[in-house]
């Protein structure tokens, strides 16, 4: 093996030329490694969450496709961006009264066939995103598995791999509901042959306990091990609550971006993700300037969200949306961003990698961090509707009966029960931690029935190509 003074005298004897070439591939690693999340699908483009928009995202290069997932009346899993369906939806026209005290229209109180009959409309309709006519154009909510199954036929067209980043939401919730919304999503990535670290999928939530249940108690019953991803909210959000003493108290996260925090975090994920607010302020300071160095010694990966390109989206410290991500990929050092934007964001990756006219110089390159930016309020190239963002309801529906595609279904293996009253700082885990690397993913797999004993091991699977 070659060691460090080795490499020196390399260097020296050979004119430098070698120095040359380590550099030029470290550039192109570090470009070449930063990805870009289709945040809920080609969400910018073609509305949120649904199968054309998926298309779309996998068409335009996107290395990760996100769905964000709840459950249904009848245990479905759907790809819904919250557990109510008010906001994207005509639900309101469709079942009048069948919302709840708080006026909302709750997914896990409406059968996967109810749902099917609704249509999808675009939150942002007067934004410059597409248009939402209403008329003959009839979007509907995808399960998870037909997700799955449209990717996996792209996969086999395009021959190509194709990421998934979906996100488990609300436990705490689908738990008061009475379901168990990580074991449905596990299963469920399972019978298509997720299983392992090499896989294509980062499997994220922001809920710290469920995450550490998902790999110490789901992953090991199902021999499965996925890259996970902790979602980092603020302390008064929705997505994380545990129940103490009757009441469900909103997850203190204020332990979890320190070293010892991350440290701790790294036993089991291969990465974190959070509002990109939460790292820089709107003067462009870092507020958290260790944070994406110390992710990095730790072997883990940082995505942050949301990178929008409309005028109010984009931070006063950049003029641009691809300044702002020339910001957070190569100056903050993130991996990947979630943006609606997947397209001109895999444009601009491929315009800043080497060789490309609008690569930068090496010394550009650094993670080093950047000192307050002027504050210029940004004026971007788009439509002068693009300034609104309140959602509005669609107009009239005609109702689709859609057939549901069923897996092969896992039998129930022994599951330990939830804990919402766990602690809510995870102890240390005895598990490596997981490395980024990204490989193929191989073919979908169903786990036959009946396998999974009281002891649940081994699982015997089967491929399917
Ligand atoms: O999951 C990452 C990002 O999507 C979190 O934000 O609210 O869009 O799910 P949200
Ligand atoms: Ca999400």
């Amino acid at each position: 093996m070659v060691n460090r003074v080795d490499y020196k005298i390399l260097i020296i004897k050979s004119g430098g030329w070698i120095f040359l070439l380590l550099t030029v591939m470290a550039v192109f690693a570090q470009a070449g490694d930063k990805i870009v999340i289709a945040h809920r699908a080609a969400s910018g483009y073609l509305m949120e969450h649904n199968l054309p928009s998926v298309t779309l995202a996998v068409a335009m290069g996107s290395d990760y496709i996100e769905q964000d997932l709840v459950m249904t009346k009848d245990d479905q899993v759907i790809v819904l961006h919250e557990p109510t369906l008010d906001r994207v939806t005509n639900v309101a026209e469709l079942f009048p009264g069948r919302e709840r005290k708080d006026d909302k229209f709750y997914a896990i109180d409406f059968t996967l066939a109810e749902i099917k009959q609704l249509h999808l409309k675009e939150p942002y309709p007067n934004s410059g995103r597409f248009p939402d006519t209403n008329k003959n154009l009839q979007l509907t909510v995808p399960t998870f598995q037909e997700e799955l199954e449209l990717i996996r036929g792209l996969e086999k067209t395009l021959r190509k791999d194709i990421g998934i980043y979906p996100e488990i939401k609300q436990p705490w919730f689908h738990r008061k509901e009475g379901k168990d919304i990580s074991m449905a999503v596990v299963k469920i990535l399972r019978e298509y042959g997720y299983k392992s670290q090499e896989d294509k999928i980062f499997l994220q939530c922001f809920d710290p306990d469920e995450l550490r249940r998902i790999h110490d108690e789901l992953f090991p019953v199902l021999q499965m091990n996925l890259k996970l991803i902790q979602l980092i909210d603020d302390n008064n959000g929705n997505e994380t609550k545990s129940l103490q003493w009757g009441e469900w108290i909103n997850y203190n996260y204020d332990w979890i971006t320190s070293k010892s925090g991350l440290r701790t975090l790294s036993a089991y994920v291969a990465g974190i993700g959070m509002d990109k607010s939460m790292l820089v302020d709107k003067a462009g300071n870092l507020l958290l300037p260790e944070l994406v160095s110390d992710a990095h010694s730790l072997g883990m990966v940082v995505h942050p969200y949301t990178f929008r390109r409309e005028k109010e989206s984009v931070p006063p410290y950049v003029a641009t949306f691809e300044e702002l991500l020339e910001f957070f990929y190569f100056k903050v050092g993130v991996d990947g961003v979630f943006t609606d934007y997947c397209g001109d964001a895999v444009t601009f990756l491929q315009k800043r990698a080497p060789g490309s006219v609008n690569e930068p110089a090496v010394e550009g390159e650094g993670r080093e961090m950047l000192p307050a930016q002027p504050t210029v309020a940004p004026e971007l190239p788009q439509s002068p509707e693009m300034s609104q963002t309140v959602p509005v309801d669609g107009p009239g529906v005609t109702p689709v009966a859609a057939p549901l595609v069923q897996a092969a279904p896992v039998p129930e293996p022994p599951v330990p029960a939830s804990t919402p009253e766990s602690s809510q700082v995870p102890s240390p885990s005895s598990v490596s931690p997981p490395g980024p690397g990204m490989v193929p993913i191989p073919a979908p797999v169903f786990v036959p029935e009946p396998l999974i004993p009281a002891t649940s091991l081994p699982i015997e699977v089967k491929s399917q190509k």
